[in-house]
């Protein structure tokens, strides 16, 4: 049997870097992964260079049933701090759009950082977590190692996205076992699919990307979308699949900041003798517009010979698409993963379980999820950050 003051369960994200936090104060910290190497998804992430926190952080840029609950652990752990420390580190840093930090080179970079920053904590790999346990005044964590006896037990095990990668669940479990209260999961930031009869447009637009407008009832994201072979992707589709629920339709603008029908119409006066296709054709991608027109039936038609009605429909059909996905493609694919441990049962202050001392849950697998665009890893920093200052 192994004792140790502190054993993080998780060594992605948020349990490497709260490893990094609770060492300053001097204590034997063990942190266990079941997967050969730690931070698997900070590896992949951001298209392989990490975008590993976001300048416009604040508590509107994330889900959870109660918004005000990430607010303290935001307000103590900002972008700035992380950048502070990529930037002692010496790791060459850019700003894409919209706030989003990115490495210039391998996100591997973020993960070694975090393992020199850990240093002096131990590091079990290929050690799988079964559950966890009150022992006294403290816990055993069974392993299939043996058993481990820890005065604090701090969960981060993260969601259950991209099973493949190693994500389990076996937070919610432990939550669970010690009474704890859990939102319903669901995967987000994930590609949203459609039935058979709305792919007919997709499927030969695989791969099309294009500047869209997506909305959902009163949300709505301006980014790129991806056309792929079971519906739509891409960063737009992503955000809005996290407010998005069975059944409801999503309003698309293919032409944001256009009036597409306005556009034609003055086409019309000043170069009639274009086709539709070549008109529109100045306003979308090829395929796109092709597509758009082959499904209206206007594939050689003039301009000049398209009455008001007909231009006015096409208008509409590309700044006003209205489609109901069927589905996402699920944790499979799934950035994140929505719900989770109840925040009413944490310390907003400490990420400590309320009712069981010592036990404590940060990053993913908690009810706070972020944007796309750097806010989940800035959430894993600032709640590690909050739970590490604790311990
Ligand atoms: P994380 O999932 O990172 O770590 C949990 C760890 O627990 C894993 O290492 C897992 O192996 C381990 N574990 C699980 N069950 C276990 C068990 N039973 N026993 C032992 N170990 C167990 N976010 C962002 O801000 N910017 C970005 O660029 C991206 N990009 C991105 C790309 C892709 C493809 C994905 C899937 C996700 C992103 N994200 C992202 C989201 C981000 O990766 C995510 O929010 C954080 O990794 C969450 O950190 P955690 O430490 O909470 O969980």
């Amino acid at each position: 049997m192994t004792q140790v003051d502190i054993a993080i369960l998780g060594a992605g994200a948020a349990g490497l870097f709260c490893a990094g936090s609770a060492l300053s104060q001097g204590k034997r910290v063990l942190v266990l992964d079941h997967a050969r190497r730690p931070g698997e998804k900070i590896r992949i992430s951001g298209g392989g260079r990490c975008n590993f926190t976001n300048l416009a952080t604040a508590r509107d840029r994330f889900l959870s049933q109660n918004p005000r609950f990430a607010a303290s652990a935001l307000s103590r752990f900002a972008p700035q701090d992380f950048v502070a420390l990529v930037d002692r580190a010496g790791i060459a840093w850019h700003e894409k759009a919209l706030g989003q930090l990115f490495c210039d080179g391998k996100a591997t970079q973020i993960t070694d950082m975090l393992l020199r920053r850990m240093a002096g904590a131990e590091l079990w790999l290929e050690t799988s977590v079964a559950g966890v346990a009150r022992d006294g005044d403290g816990f055993v964590v069974q392993t299939d190692r043996g058993i481990v006896r820890a005065g604090r037990v701090v969960v981060a095990t993260g969601g259950k996205s991209i099973p493949k990668m190693g994500a389990t669940g076996i937070g919610y479990e432990i939550a669970r076992d010690f009474g704890l209260r859990q939102v319903e999961t669901r995967a987000g930031l994930v590609p949203l699919t459609f039935a058979e009869q709305d792919l007919s447009l997709c499927k030969p637009l695989a791969g099309v990307s294009v500047e869209a407008d997506v909305r959902c009832g009163k949300t709505s994201f301006r980014e790129p979308l991806l056309f792929t072979h079971r519906g739509i992707s891409g960063p737009s589709i992503l955000q809005i699949s996290s407010f998005w629920e069975a059944g409801a339709e999503l309003r698309i603008d293919l032409c944001p900041g256009t009036d597409v029908a306005a556009e034609l119409k003055q086409a019309r006066s000043t170069a009639g003798r274009v086709n539709v296709a070549t008109a529109l054709g100045r306003l979308l991608p090829d395929r796109l517009s092709q597509a758009v027109i082959a499904e209206i039936g206007l594939s050689d038609a003039r301009l000049a010979d398209q009455p008001n009605k007909r231009i006015e429909a096409l208008g509409a059909r590309v700044n006003g698409w209205q489609v109901r996905p069927v589905g996402t493609e699920g944790y499979r694919t799934a950035e994140v993963t929505l719900g989770g441990v109840d925040t009413r049962d944490l310390d907003a202050r400490t990420m400590q379980a309320r009712d069981v001392p010592g036990l404590y849950f940060i990053g993913e697998c908690v009810d706070v999820t972020g944007w796309l665009g750097g806010y989940n890893f800035q959430w894993a920093w600032a709640s590690a950050h909050a739970a590490g200052l604790d311990l």
